[in-house]
């Protein structure tokens, strides 16, 4: 959570810090500020609750001028949303801008508030900030000397970036727990939280690792890693480019992002099915096919949006590949003692590769013997990734929108990739990955046709967005699409949502029935239809209000609306459908005029446990 920018110019960087803070609003957006260090070498500092916006009005007829400076949007953790609670902290001559969580923050506070120092914030970032200027002018020595030492009394994540106004030439970042990567330019340099704050001034980034402290001038750039020795860290040229984070004609990034889909997809599948009957892997090796081997189980953990993917493929995993395979939520797998099975492999999954449930789920899976591990992941520069046995990318592209959405259909396109692969290697089944590579090959074309109904969604959306509360019903491999609908719909448009498997409903459920709340059916025509069809009778008899998505004409009663939903093959049906209920939520959402991308209280990703 929380985005940083900074950087040292030889202009005036005003502008640049609020144009930059702004691409990384989708890290939070519940205060932004910034801070420059004027040509009196005196700090200017402006702050604010609520978005960039604000900050850009306050700034505006302020003649602020400033070199050298650090900008930071806010994802509220430590203390409430509050001017005095936003970054960036000052104590004297240094000022700092934080993303993540001092856990001992408690007792450094206590210990510095009897050395004299006043907080005027609730955030455990300050505490850092006086910490350092308690240990500068304890010692009389530069940030730099005190950095490595001040940090080893600090406990929990602190990627951050500091300056000093006694010494305006350089920024010191410092890179533990998320992300930040150091943009390098033409006699200016700049630190940022993500490469898509600093596109367009720079290509070439340097990604910090965990423990490195970074000096970072006009022309030069020092590292050091966490044993304080001097480093030399990879130069990558990005492959980004600055249109792709542009919304075009969209009115939101989740709108572009939905239509998207059938482009995501074709990247994902780029270079990796081969001759119309293999899945190709290149980064996989011996090692992975080894494993492949001789896995008993697989075992997937992720959050939210992920873990909907994670559930669908657990789905194909036992049906396809007749492989056990167990499906959790990042945050249980780390609060539970584990008994793990026999031969199993550890999956995890993750459009940002920096939540941190997930990361630390990894982590916990690596002492407990599990055959090796994998990540799924959108950003091959992120710590999962880095922290992984092995990866696989989904190459959805820059998601900006904070509703997961052609981040999930090209994580179930992954995993049907290596499903099939899982299957070749075991030599399960001759014909599945050729059966496979055949319908993935089809996939983009029936995504574009199913988008074509967003009229038919626009419809539905008018009628139901007063609605407070609804309900989604899916079977099998459509219950976890069913709980994605539900999740968007909450997320984008605060609409109380819930899904149940359909043969669940008469176990409880069903008393909420009646006139005013909708239900969303996902119902494709295959084998279990006529069971979901005696599901649909059971509300329609008490009266419920159902809106039926499948591709067979659905008019039982005359309570009923069908969505009648393109033809496409029963394995990608999951990715298929989940596509008019993103567009569901995003039509109602529209209507209720939130606001899209950026939902209350939400932040892309979610950087603490
Ligand atoms: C989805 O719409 C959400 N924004 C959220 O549930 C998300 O999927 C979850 O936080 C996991 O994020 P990740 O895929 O980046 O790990």
């Amino acid at each position: 959570m929380c985005g940083i920018v900074a950087a040292v110019t030889q202009r005036n960087i005003i502008s640049f810090l609020l144009e930059r803070i702004q691409r990384l609003e989708y890290r939070g957006y519940d205060s932004a500020g910034l801070a420059l260090i004027n040509q009196n070498n005196n700090f200017i500092r402006v702050r604010c609750v609520g978005k960039v916006n604000e900050l850009i009005k306050k700034t505006k007829n302020k003649k602020l001028f400033g070199k050298i400076g650090l900008a930071h949007t806010r994802w509220a953790t430590h203390g409430k949303v509050s001017e005095e609670n936003t970054h960036p902290h000052i104590s004297s001559n240094i000022a700092i801008v934080h993303n993540g969580i001092i856990e001992n923050s408690f007792q450094i506070r206590s210990f510095l508030e009897k050395k004299g120092y006043i907080f005027y914030s609730d955030t455990d970032t300050e505490v850092i900030v006086h910490l350092l200027h308690w240990e500068q002018k304890k010692t009389g020595k530069s940030l730099l000397e005190i950095m490595h030492y001040s940090l080893m009394k600090l406990k929990g994540n602190y990627s951050m970036v500091v300056m000093d106004s006694k010494n305006s030439s350089k920024l010191i970042a410092v890179c533990s727990g998320s992300p930040l990567i150091i943009g390098l330019g033409a006699g200016e340099n700049f630190i940022a939280s993500d490469q898509i704050a600093l596109l367009g001034v720079t290509k070439h980034f340097i990604y910090l690792k965990e423990g490195d402290i970074a000096i970072v001038k006009l022309k030069k750039i020092k590292i050091f890693n966490q044993n304080n020795c001097i480093v030399q860290r990879k130069i990558i040229e990005s492959d980004i480019k600055y249109e792709y984070i542009k919304k075009g004609k969209y009115k939101y990034y989740m709108e572009k992002e939905i239509y998207e889909q059938p482009k995501s997809i074709r990247n994902t599948l780029k270079n990796r099915l081969k001759d119309n009957k293999t899945i190709y892997f290149p980064e996989l090796g011996k090692k992975e096919t080894n494993i492949f081997l001789h896995l008993e189980h697989i075992h997937i953990v992720a959050c939210g949006t992920s873990y909907h993917a994670a559930m669908v493929a657990k789905h194909w995993f036992e049906s396809l590949a007749n492989i056990p395979c167990d499906v959790e939520v990042a945050s249980e797998f780390t609060s539970r003692k584990l008994a793990i099975r026999r031969k199993s492999f550890f999956v995890t999954l993750s459009q940002s590769g920096e939540t941190a449930d997930t990361l630390m789920a990894l982590r916990i899976s690596k002492k407990l013997g599990y055959l090796g591990n994998l990540t799924i992941c959108n950003m091959k520069s992120s710590s999962l990734v880095q922290e992984s046995d092995s990866y696989l990318l989904t190459k959805a592209g820059v998601e900006i929108g904070v509703a997961s959405t052609k981040s999930f259909t090209t994580q179930l396109t992954v995993l049907l990739m290596l499903v099939a692969k899982i299957v070749s290697i075991k030599k399960k089944e001759d014909n599945i990955e050729k059966k496979i590579v055949k319908i993935l090959t089809v996939l983009p074309y029936r995504i574009e046709e199913i988008l074509k109904t967003k009229k038919a969604i626009q419809n539905i959306a008018k009628k139901l967005y007063n609605t407070k509360n609804m309900l989604f019903l899916g079977r099998n491999d459509q219950y976890p699409i069913a709980m994605e609908g539900a999740l968007k719909l909450k997320e984008i448009a605060y609409i109380h949502a819930e899904a149940y498997p359909c043969g669940e409903l008469k176990h409880g459920p069903l008393a909420l029935i009646d006139k005013d709340i909708p239900i969303i059916i996902i119902a494709p025509k295959n084998s279990l239809l006529e069971k979901t069809k005696k599901n649909i009778q059971e509300i329609c008899t008490r009266g419920g209000l159902i809106y039926v998505f499948s591709d067979e004409e659905i008019n039982l009663e005359k309570n009923i609306t069908c969505l009648k939903v393109p033809y496409v093959e029963e394995i990608i049906a999951p990715i298929s459908y989940v596509i008019p209920l993103q567009l569901l939520a995003y039509y109602i959402a529209l209507s209720k005029g939130t606001n899209i991308d950026q939902p209350r209280n939400l932040a892309k990703s979610v950087t603490v446990e």
